[in-house]
């Protein structure tokens, strides 16, 4: 389902038989670890493991969500939000969730006052409910967050009703979220402890906003099972993704330190928030790894555009193509603006041109680029892309030496804020 084109690497001829033992070996080794059961590689099978009753627990809690709430107000950071958000974007455009009742608002990325502030009295104007999401249960921002909201909710409803509007997504037996969790009565979901923040957006984690925005995530698994049917059996350079990685990786020993994520599309902006997390935090290590940054187009040719195409070399871009696009707009006829070449053009169609034409010039500056092409902006694509990078980012890293799922730099900084804060050791 999903494709990925090489042509314009501007690598040599024969990159893809150097790479290919290497991905046979990483490919090997990903899922050895998924067999022995072993650290945290459980989302490769999650698409088809997940249990029924687990996926109806969580339709059931959206459709109570949907009948009591005009808001809901997703509490998490990092792997605990990214995803939903980015699934949320994509499906429905990044304003439709704001128009559309439950509108659902994102919180736990900041503490700045003026924004929280406004937000919960956004949600105090209304009926609204909470998904607390942490695997830990114990990170400093989102804690803190949901203590102003669950404080709102007790406020409103007393502690009784208030209870019946949190819906807690964590660890399934560790941390404090499952001991408040349990002490209060609150809904749960897990989070399967062997499945990592940033790798979790097929679980409970992204499953339960979708189904309050009213996607279907039995469509969202079924189209990670496809393409992860596709992925796992095929051992060679026609696999999408050990061909992506393995490109990546081999513009990565040739010297190019930036990859950036390209796309049209504003309902595909939040996708690469969660895809700079995903590969930044499962490579960026032992001071190594490429450095995921991102891009929209056209309007960032009109910034980066000439840093692109003549600064230092040292980036590539990986450009994202959605097939059939969401809406189809023609341009009208008019005057005097000296577009009539255009007059009756499908605006998709001129992006199109658009991208063709950077192409042409920033392979012409020897930008290399790689090309991955998506069906559409919907539910088995949304289910199809992240397995896709998934897999691709845990073979990228495997093949640089590095462990994909542990994030000890972001250890380090919780540590340092929390001596600097004063908070008791566990
Ligand atoms: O990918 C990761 O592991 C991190 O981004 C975490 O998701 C993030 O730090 C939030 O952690 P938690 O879900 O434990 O609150």
């Amino acid at each position: 389902m999903i494709r990925f084109d090489s042509t314009h690497a501007l690598l040599q001829a024969n990159w893809q038989q150097a790479m290919a033992p290497r991905l046979a070996a990483a490919h090997e080794s990903l899922l050895f670890d998924a067999d022995a059961g072993v650290n945290a590689t459980g989302w490769l099978r999650q698409p088809e493991s997940m249990d029924l009753r687990l996926l109806n627990h969580v339709r059931a809690a959206a459709r109570q969500i949907r009948d009591d709430s005009e808001s809901l107000i997703v509490i998490g950071v990092g792997g605990s939000s990214l995803g939903a958000r980015a699934a949320l974007h994509f499906l429905q455009g990044p304003h439709h969730t704001l128009r559309h009742r439950p509108r659902i608002f994102f919180a736990g990325d900041t503490l700045d006052p003026a924004a929280l502030t406004e937000l919960l009295e956004l949600a105090a104007s209304g009926d609204f409910s909470v998904n607390i999401v942490s695997k830990s249960g114990a990170t400093l921002e989102p804690a803190s967050v949901f203590r102003l909201f669950r404080t709102l909710l007790e406020k409103k409803y007393g502690p009784g009703g208030a209870a019946k509007r949190i819906y807690a997504t964590t660890d399934p037996e560790k941390g404090l979220l499952r001991a408040m969790a349990r002490e209060n009565g609150w809904t749960t979901f897990p989070v399967p402890s062997d499945i990592g923040g940033r790798y979790s957006v097929l679980t409970p984690v992204g499953l339960l906003p979708m189904a309050v925005a009213g996607a279907d995530v039995a469509a969202v698994l079924a189209g990670a099972r496809e393409e992860m049917e596709k992925l796992l059996s095929n051992r060679s350079m026609n696999n999408a993704a050990w061909c992506y990685a393995g490109a990546r990786n081999a513009l990565y020993e040739n010297g190019r330190r930036t990859e950036l994520l390209i796309s049209t599309c504003p309902s595909f902006a939040a996708m690469t928030d969660w895809w700079k997390q995903l590969f930044g935090e499962s490579e960026g290590k032992e001071g190594g790894g490429l450095f995921p940054a991102a891009a929209s187009f056209p309007g960032d040719l009109h910034s980066l555009g000439q840093f692109i195409q003549d600064g230092t070399p040292l980036l590539f871009e990986t450009v994202v193509r959605i097939d059939r696009p969401l809406a189809s707009l023609k341009l009208p006829a008019a005057s005097g603006d000296g577009l009539d070449f255009l007059t009756g053009r499908e605006l998709g169609e001129v992006t199109e041109r658009i991208l063709d034409g950077v192409l042409l010039a920033h392979t012409e500056g020897g930008v290399p680029n790689l090309l991955i092409r998506v069906p559409a902006l919907d539910e088995a694509s949304f289910g199809a892309l992240v397995y896709f990078f998934c897999l691709s980012c845990a073979l990228s890293g495997t093949l640089q030496g590095v462990n994909p799922f542990d994030q000890p730099g972001v250890e380090t900084y919780k540590k340092k804020v929390s001596e600097l804060l004063g908070r008791p050791t566990s």
